[in-house]
């Protein structure tokens, strides 16, 4: 059986009524929708089991640290990583990078260099820009080229031996690029940087094995990937992890307070300052739970198929010009496109007329969109729940759009 077939009926959002018209959910990338397993698990806990966790002696806190502690196992397991105490919980992809960025920038000098290229997501760039403003380091670029893959001659070129940091999305979230970074991490490492990987495109889509990526840290959203808002993941390699001091403090990431300073906890609880995001590490498990169930190789073969359709439909639409890699080679769940002489909020407004949710704008990617010349996308992102026909609906949808508008 088909994925889509296989889960569809498990997400209720999917049955709701946009405009007149099914709704066909095209907007995965920006947030997937949750099925009923995550929804539930996270309702059983606020209803059965919910209190503060790792402070609580009584019965409802011990549960709630309980299938706190037992998110971090399942998630360790989903992305290969060698310990459990590698994992924090953080609240998202954005938050992840920002805390790695404050807690690396204590380590960093006046001329340091941090390389990042120019198919980031914002929130892969503006956190180490203010990191290196706050330590004299410098921000470097490895440029895009040809369809829209990383220059890795330039790359050599660009690391040196003063670079601290090389951070790199897994997948761009709009070109759709799978980035080699296996192969970028053995240039970071032999050259004495820390790799940092974006997974925030990647994670949803395909099986992770933090033990063979040749990355030092990796980050994403549980809310990309089946799972709530709120919650994300940063692993970390414990050898490094052990000799960062915080950056963020308060709560329980100590052992022991005086006034004037303090014994800091032991990983990975350490970077994990506050009450943490109880209810939504539970709906993390159910959502790891659900993707392992179906299968990440399935999972990538599905949406690898989805996104080789879109770009073949879309292509050859009069008009419509498509970003990122062509050819049906491994490309990620996301799809740009440009329907000529109309601004992307158009097209994103004409098709939602159509029950067609997409995303348009600068996908808080602006460096790329300055390289690809153009203020704007409109952009198609799918999930495990997507057909092929939600594929044909818009592909469908756009020749009429000149007509319509
Ligand atoms: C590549 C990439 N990095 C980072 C983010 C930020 O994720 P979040 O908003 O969940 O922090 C996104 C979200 O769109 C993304 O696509």
């Amino acid at each position: 059986m088909r994925l889509d077939e296989q889960t569809r009926a498990d997400f209720p959002i999917l049955e709701r009524i946009v405009n007149g018209q099914p709704l066909v959910y095209l907007d995965s990338a920006a947030s997937s929708q949750k099925p009923r397993a995550v929804i539930e698990a996270m309702t059983r806990y606020y209803e059965r089991s919910h209190s503060n966790v790792h402070r609580s002696i009584h019965t409802l806190g011990e549960e709630a640290t309980e299938l706190y502690e037992a998110a971090r196992d399942r998630v360790q397991r989903f992305i290969g990583a060698p310990r459990r105490d590698e994992v924090i919980f953080t609240r998202g992809t954005t938050d992840g990078l920002s805390l790695l960025a404050d807690t690396l920038a204590l380590t960093l000098s006046a001329g340091d260099e941090v390389l990042v290229t120019r198919m980031e997501h914002h929130s892969n760039l503006v956190p180490w820009q203010m990191a290196a403003q706050r330590r004299g380091a410098t921000i470097k670029a490895v440029p895009v080229v040809g369809e829209g893959r990383l220059d890795l001659d330039a790359l050599d070129r660009l690391i040196t031996g003063r670079t601290r940091v090389v951070s790199v999305a897994h997948v761009s979230n709009v070109l759709g690029t799978i980035n080699p970074v296996a192969e970028i991490g053995r240039r970071a490492h032999a050259a004495g940087a820390i790799m940092v990987v974006d997974g925030a495109q990647a994670a949803p889509h395909m099986a992770l094995d933090m033990s063979r990526l040749e990355c030092d840290f990796y980050a994403f959203s549980g809310h990309k990937m089946l799972g709530p808002t709120g919650i994300g993941v940063l692993w970390g390699r414990r050898e490094i992890l052990e000799r960062l001091e915080p950056a963020r403090g308060g709560s329980e990431m100590i052992k022991q307070v005086w006034i004037d300073h303090a014994q800091y906890n032991d990983l990975p609880w350490r970077f994990e300052p506050g009450t943490p995001p109880i209810a939504e590490a539970i709906g993390l498990t159910a959502a790891v739970e659900y993707l392992e169930k179906l299968g990440m190789e399935r999972v990538a073969e599905h949406e690898g198929a989805l996104a080789a359709q879109a770009v073949e439909a879309l292509a050859t639409i009069p008009g419509v010009t498509v970003f990122g890699p062509r050819r049906a080679e491994p490309r990620g769940a996301v799809i740009a496109f440009a329907v000529e002489g109309l601004h992307p909020h158009d097209v994103a407004a004409y098709l939602d007329g159509e029950g067609i949710a997409v995303r348009a704008g600068h996908h808080c990617a602006q460096p790329l969109l300055d390289f690809l010349g153009v203020v704007g996308t409109t952009r198609a992102s799918f999930g495990v729940y997507t057909s092929p026909d939600d594929v044909d609906r818009l592909a469908r949808a756009l020749p009429g759009i000149r007509a319509a508008l």
